[in-house]
Formats: structure tokens, sequence, C-alpha cells
């Protein structure tokens, strides 16, 4: 049987919960300057609906995050990439795809902190809250999964199905 993929949530869906995240963010940010700061490269397709559905003025700019380690220290050897961006005395929204265990977003949001900015919050599309293995607070999440894989919006597995305009869970088949 080939791999497989089943709808978790459809475009439409994806489209309304954006347009949520885009009203709660707008309010909360109201009269602040505000920073996007995309992770590349799963959050590229929610970044750029999620900008457009603000009706506050913000700026946008993006890191990447490499992990290093062997398999018993996963996630926990985080490495920022390309974070020449000036967030110091800035309000900071991380905008992301998933977040798992959480690793790479508390190596991200200390860095912004040391970096010196005036507030750091995390917006997620997607919360594996049971999956965390240490505690990152998801200050604003489209959807909560507790487990599966999930592609499309952005997301890839071996840079695959990133162009895919829903999310779903991707039933792999070893053989395939
Ligand atoms: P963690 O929170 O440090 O474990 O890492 C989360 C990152 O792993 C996410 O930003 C994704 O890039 C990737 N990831 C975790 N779960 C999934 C998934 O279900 N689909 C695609 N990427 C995932
Ligand atoms: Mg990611």
């Amino acid at each position: 049987m080939p791999s497989r993929l089943e709808v978790i949530h459809s475009p439409d869906t994806v489209k309304d919960t954006v347009a949520r995240l885009g009203r709660e963010i707008s309010t909360a940010y109201a009269g602040k300057p505000l920073l996007l700061l995309g992770v590349l490269k799963g959050a590229w397709v929610f970044l750029a609906d999620l900008a457009r559905a603000l009706t506050i003025p913000v700026q946008v700019d993006f890191v990447r995050l490499s992990s290093y380690g062997d398999s018993d220290t996963r996630g926990q050897g985080t490495r920022v990439r390309d974070a020449d961006f000036d967030c110091r005395g800035r309000h900071v929204l991380v905008v992301e795809d998933i977040v798992d265990t959480g690793h790479s977003m508390v190596a991200l949001l200390e860095l912004l902190r040391e970096k010196g900015a005036e507030s750091v919050a995390l917006c997620a599309l997607v919360d594996k809250a049971e999956r965390r293995e240490v505690e990152v607070a998801v200050d604003f999440y489209g959807f909560r999964l507790a487990k599966g894989f999930v592609v499309g919006y952005g997301m890839d597995y071996g840079e695959d199905y990133r162009s895919l305009p829903g999310l779903y869970e991707l039933h792999l088949q070893k053989d395939d």
C-alpha cells in the first residue's frame, strides 16, 4: 500500500483559523510595533497568510534553525542560523509551524531574550502539547494535535507536500 494522506483540517478550516489568529494577535498588539519572526522553512505559508490577516502594521524577518547532536540529545542541540536581525527593545512574535518536543523553541526564545527583545511570544499553527519534553508556552495556536505527523501548508516530509493547501496526516508506508 502506498503512503497515504489523510485530511486533518481542510483549506477552509485553516483559512478560518488563521483569520481568528489574526484578530487575536491584532488585538493583543494594538498600538505596539511588532516584529513577526518566521521560522524557516515550515512557517513560510503560515506567516504569509497570518501577516495579511493582521490589521496592525508589522515588520517581518526570518530565522533558520538547525539541530545537531546524536539521537539521545535530539532537539536539545538547536543552533539558530541567520539571526542577524536587531530585536533590542522590540516586541517579537515568533511564527512557527509546529511545536512538538519544545526544544527548538526554548532555544530560540532564550536567544531573543538575550538579544534584548522587549517582549517575546510564540504563535504556532499546530501545538502538539502532549508531546512536550520541555516547558514552552504557545501564546497563540491554531490547532492542537495529540499525535501523528503533519504535512501541508508549508510543512514537509523530506521536502515534499509543502505546497498542499490544508493540513494532512501522513501515513507512511516503509517500502514506498
Ligand atoms: P521540537 O518542538 O523542537 O521537537 O521541533 C519542532 C519542529 O519539528 C517543528 O518546527 C517542525 O519543523 C518539526 N516537526 C515536528 N512535528 C512535525 C510534523 O508533524 N510535521 C512536520 N514537521 C514537524
Ligand atoms: Mg518548524
